[in-house]
């Protein structure tokens, strides 16, 4: 008798996952790796290096011997590192018991849906929408409600709409700000306006909120300050971006104490505690990293207002200035029938990787998204092919 491999229904759905639109960063991926000359910037991981000081703490623990389990909802060191800044920066005390960490956002994510709702449950999110949500909500099963943002305001949420769009079955609101793929920050009046619908209408609101820490012109406002009550608020952050830690995989959640309960339950199940080296590293990072915070912020504001003269210099090319974030959204419906061929074009004859704007929803189908994790000296090679691709 011959096996025959049998998969869940996550699997199944899962597998629907891969599509053209990471075939160009997929094959970008194998053209560099076979040595050719390739511009990548069709993924929002740092070029920067993980400062020295946090990888020096990182080794310092593991030659103490942090190298061991280490407790479901985090080491208490960096949750109550976290709950300082949070009651700090939302004027709101936040105790130890209400931050559980992950090992990075995406985790957190993945445990927050699996533990709120069921397949077929309404979850609303507005587009454009994070890509790598994709394969979370499939895993899960969960009904897919999307609200699309404001094209002509940068992609500005649409409260409005969003309020329309709750029914019966919503259960959940998850909100990005400041926005991936868009760079748009989601006013504290609207995140103050929207957590009380939610509240009302029975519906927790879930705010990822990993590029907190670059924003250009203004000040993030986090989902749990601008909230009026905390009951159904979950705020999403992490290291990765802020911190270029993409590797070191940190994450963390601040939530109602009865959702934190049950996230434990979760991740006691799945991973079974972070690492304590790395847990060391991440609070000792967020101890001291004022002036660094600053000096990343500046160099991407200088990214992206370099990025931005080169798409305005370019007349069949639009964008809409970025408020935070490492990404430029820009707008390609002047020169390719949709961003898909001209992520394939420019690739093909320039050697530089974007990411099809469908990925984040249909209303970004005519865009491609760039990432400004280069250089300004390396953007200018970037934009000098774009230019020449375009021409
Ligand atoms: C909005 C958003 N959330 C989460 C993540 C993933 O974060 P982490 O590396 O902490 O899993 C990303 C990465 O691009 C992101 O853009």
């Amino acid at each position: 008798m011959s096996f025959e491999p049998r998969f869940s229904l996550a699997a199944g759905r899962l597998e629907a996952t891969g599509t053209d639109l990471c075939q160009v960063h997929t094959l970008a991926m194998q053209r560099l790796a076979d040595g050719e000359d390739i511009i990548m910037m069709s993924v929002g991981d740092p070029d920067l290096a993980t400062i020295e000081r946090i990888i020096e703490h990182a080794v310092t623990s593991l030659y103490r011997g942090r190298t061991h389990y280490s407790p479901g909802m985090g080491e208490l060191n960096l949750r109550q590192t976290i709950a300082d800044i949070e009651t700090q920066s939302s004027g709101k005390l936040t105790t130890t018991d209400e931050v559980i960490i992950f090992p990075g956002a995406t985790n957190a994510v993945y445990s927050v849906l699996s533990c709120l709702l069921d397949a077929d449950d309404e979850l609303i999110v507005a587009e454009p929408t994070y890509i790598g949500y994709q394969g979370i909500f499939q895993a899960i099963g969960v009904q897919i409600v999307k609200v699309p943002g404001k094209a002509e305001d940068g992609f500005a949420l649409d409260a409005a709409a969003i309020e329309r769009a709750v029914t019966g079955k919503t259960k959940a609101l998850l909100l990005n700000t400041p926005g991936n793929p868009a760079g748009n920050m989601i006013p504290g009046d609207q995140l103050r306006y929207l957590a009380n619908f939610c509240l009302e209408n029975n519906v927790w609101l879930i705010c990822d909120e990993v590029y907190s820490m670059i924003t250009f012109e203004r000040k993030h406002i986090s989902a749990r300050t601008a909230a009026a009550s905390l009951e159904n608020v979950i705020v999403i952050d992490g290291l990765s971006k802020s911190h270029a830690m993409t590797g070191w995989r940190l994450g963390w959640t601040v939530a109602p104490v009865n959702v934190v309960a049950k996230l434990l339950n979760f991740t006691s199940a799945t991973i079974f505690g972070c690492s304590q080296f790395i847990q060391d590293a991440a609070a000792f990072a967020m101890q001291n990293d004022g002036e660094y915070i600053q000096s990343i912020t500046r160099e991407y504001k200088a990214r992206r207002d370099y990025a931005c003269a080169r798409i305005e210099q370019i007349d069949s090319l639009q964008c809409h200035k970025p408020e935070a974030g490492m990404f430029l959204m820009v707008d390609v419906s002047g020169v390719a029938a949709d961003g898909l061929k001209f992520a394939q074009g420019l690739l093909h004859e320039q050697g530089v990787s974007v990411l099809p704007g469908e990925g984040f929803g249909a209303i970004t189908k005519n865009f491609v998204r760039l990432s400004l994790t280069h250089s300004v000296k390396e953007l200018e090679e970037a934009f000098d092919r774009i230019k020449k691709f375009v021409g």
